[in-house]
């Protein structure tokens, strides 16, 4: 090859990641509305772009995930540090242990930080099961969810979480109860 074919042949690998560039933000939406976002209004979030079709929208977004619990504890490396340790602490205790022995863990690692983020405030959505659906076989008592709030909150406490932060995190947890028991 030619040292003016490799040139050529650059060039037109150039143009064609601008173009896919360029695409890309074309056809990105709006966060909020699903509407067409506008140029230059872009967020850069964990690695995703988020696109928004009004500087109010942007600036709500950022508002959003600077008041987020997520954000506050420090988003996907502390959650995700936080659930599997939660998880060795929950395979580890006698009381529930069993009702884990023919799931997949790693896959339960996966959904449970996807689920907690949602449920902290991050931008992404969770797509799983629903609480009630995700139990609904288990026939799980209120003994059973203390102890797995339990092995949450010695959790947080030993990641040194603040008390404040701990409470209402066991807050929002407390608040799939109803759910995850069926009742
Ligand atoms: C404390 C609140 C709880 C939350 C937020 C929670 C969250 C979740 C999530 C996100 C999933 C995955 C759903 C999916 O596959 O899409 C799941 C599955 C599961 N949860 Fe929970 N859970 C809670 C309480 C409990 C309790 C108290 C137990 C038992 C002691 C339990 C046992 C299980 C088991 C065994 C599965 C997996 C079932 C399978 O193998 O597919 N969970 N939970």
């Amino acid at each position: 090859m030619t040292r003016s074919t490799i040139l050529k042949a650059l060039a037109v690998l150039t143009l064609a990641i601008v173009t896919a560039r360029a695409d890309e933000s074309a056809t990105l939406k709006c966060f909020y509305t699903g509407g067409p976002a506008k140029a230059g209004l872009n967020v850069e979030y964990e690695g995703v772009t988020y696109g928004f079709c009004s500087e109010a929208n942007q600036k709500k977004f950022q508002d959003e995930r600077a008041a987020s619990l997520y954000q506050r504890i420090g988003g996907k490396a502390a959650l995700n540090a936080a659930v599997d340790l939660f998880y060795v602490k929950v395979l580890a205790d006698e009381r529930v242990n069993h009702f884990f022995e023919d799931t997949n863990m790693k896959r339960q690692h996966t959904k449970q930080k996807e689920f907690l983020a949602a449920a902290l405030g991050a931008p992404t959505p969770w797509t799983g099961k629903d609480m009630r659906k995700a139990h609904e076989n288990l026939d799980l008592r209120e003994e059973d969810f203390a102890a797995i709030a339990e092995n949450l909150q010695a959790t947080l406490k030993e990641l040194k979480l603040d008390d404040k932060t701990i409470g209402e995190i066991m807050t929002i947890v407390a608040s799939t109860k109803k759910d995850v028991l069926n009742q």
